[in-house]
């Protein structure tokens, strides 16, 4: 492979060039040395590739919606250099054959990824067969408290008490999706005829934060890391904030929990639609608090793409979820110009935090000796977010038309050229 230079650029806050050779960052600093290519970065910024904990890749029997190929290019497009790919598919990666099946599908990956694979109550034996493989390309378990475009969720105490023994046992972290099913239930049943300007009350905060308590709870006795997934509002930034220090408890927040709100149904629709749903402006506030004071560890897009069709039914038909690989980090860089918080902890959250909390190796940092996953990044670039241009099979968004400052320009993923815009 040839020394590729990257020149004039600023990267961990200072002037200076970037080096790859044989994927790796080989050196850091003001001299230039020698390379078969270089790029005159004029003074862009370069960051850590972004880590994606929470992408639906679907494909397999899905692929009409994304597939590894689409799934690679929006992320390249968005900087993101590796992702974790979700378990709820069809059919769902809930043991050693099915995950096969995933590995073969994912070989024309152009991105890094690993897989989250699904505990359930009935997969348990399954589940340990699989992780006595030591496979490295597990990154975590999923575990859905409520359906969620999916069948495979757990209702009772104590089988989550042995997904978390499990969990402790093989040292992998469990990520959880907290709405509680039957709490959805009791709130569903209160409307007959529901629009998505329900779907707030149906999945109800009360089902998100009760199920958050549950777990914390259940990892403290066990000692397991506990991940919780997608926190949308504000009462559970407040617990996990209290519960911290107390337990192995990391918290991932997405963009559109931080950006959005109800109030866009109006104009959205069912594009809006999510589990779970789009909260309050209070709740976008008090996640953003919790980005500065370091409760929140993590961003994960929730990538979750449907097809267009799908998305245009009526309401209760309607798949929940949305593309998000390609717009989060524009998103996210527009927030730091706006000072909402600084460009450090964006890294920290999008890729720092996640090597430490997953464990990957030489990432989530521009060392010399690291894997050269890096993302170059103009922060006066503008934008506007127009679905139709998306790379993702799902062309359409709840940010449709949004304008703001600061994008992507080039994504290397080991060293490898990828995307330059
Ligand atoms: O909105 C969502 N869509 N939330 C989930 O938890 C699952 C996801 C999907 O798979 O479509
Ligand atoms: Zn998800």
């Amino acid at each position: 492979m040839p020394a590729i230079l990257l020149k004039n650029a600023t990267i961990n806050g200072k002037k200076q060039n970037l080096l790859i050779k044989n994927n790796i960052i080989d050196y850091i600093g003001t001299n230039f040395p020698d390379a078969e290519k270089e790029y005159d970065l004029q003074n862009l910024t370069v960051i850590p590739g972004i880590t994606d904990p929470h992408v639906h890749v679907r494909d397999l029997q899905q692929a009409e919606k994304e597939d590894w190929t689409s799934v690679s290019e929006a992320a390249l497009r968005g900087g993101i250099t590796t992702i974790f790919d979700m378990p709820n598919n069809k059919p769902p990666t809930v043991n050693l054959k099915n995950l096969n099946l995933k590995r073969k599908k994912a070989e024309p990956a152009k991105i890094n990824y690993k897989f989250n694979i699904a505990a359930t109550a009935e997969n348990l034996p399954e589940l340990k067969e699989l992780l006595e493989t030591k496979p490295e390309d597990v990154a975590a378990l999923k575990l859905f408290l409520a359906g969620s475009n999916s069948g495979e969720y757990v209702t009772g105490k104590e089988v989550i008490k042995r997904i978390f023994d499990i969990s402790l046992k093989y040292d992998l972290p469990v990520i959880v999706h907290t709405e509680l099913q039957k709490c959805i239930e009791k709130y569903s049943a209160k409307i007959p005829t529901p629009t998505i300007f329900d779907h707030n009350f149906i999945r109800n905060r009360e089902c998100s934060i009760k199920g958050t308590e549950r777990v914390i709870s259940l990892a403290k006795e066990i000692g397991n890391k506990l991940y919780l997934a997608h926190i949308s509002t504000k009462e559970e930034i407040e617990i996990i904030k209290t519960n911290k220090d107390k337990c192995r408890l990391y918290c991932e927040i997405t963009p559109h929990h931080l950006l959005l709100n109800e109030t866009i149904l109006e104009p959205a629709g069912n594009f809006g639609k999510v589990n779970p749903p789009l909260r309050s402006k209070k709740d976008n506030k008090k996640i953003l608090q919790g980005i500065i004071d370091k409760t929140v560890d993590t961003i994960g897009t929730d990538h979750a793409p449907h097809l267009l069709s799908e998305k245009l039914k009526d309401y209760p038909e309607a798949p929940s979820g949305f593309p998000g690989l390609e717009t989060a980090l524009p998103l996210l860089l527009n927030e730091v110009n706006k000072e909402h918080f600084p460009l450090n902890r964006l890294i920290e959250l999008t890729s720092g935090n996640t090597a430490k909390i997953f464990n990957l190796k030489k990432k989530g940092k521009i060392i010399e000796g690291y894997f050269a996953d890096l993302t170059v990044i103009d922060m006066n670039k503008t934008w506007k977010i127009e679905a139709k241009n998306f790379k993702t099979k799902a062309k359409y968004s709840p940010y449709e038309g949004m304008t703001g400052t600061g994008d992507v320009v080039m994504t290397f993923v080991n060293g490898n050229l990828k995307y330059k815009c």
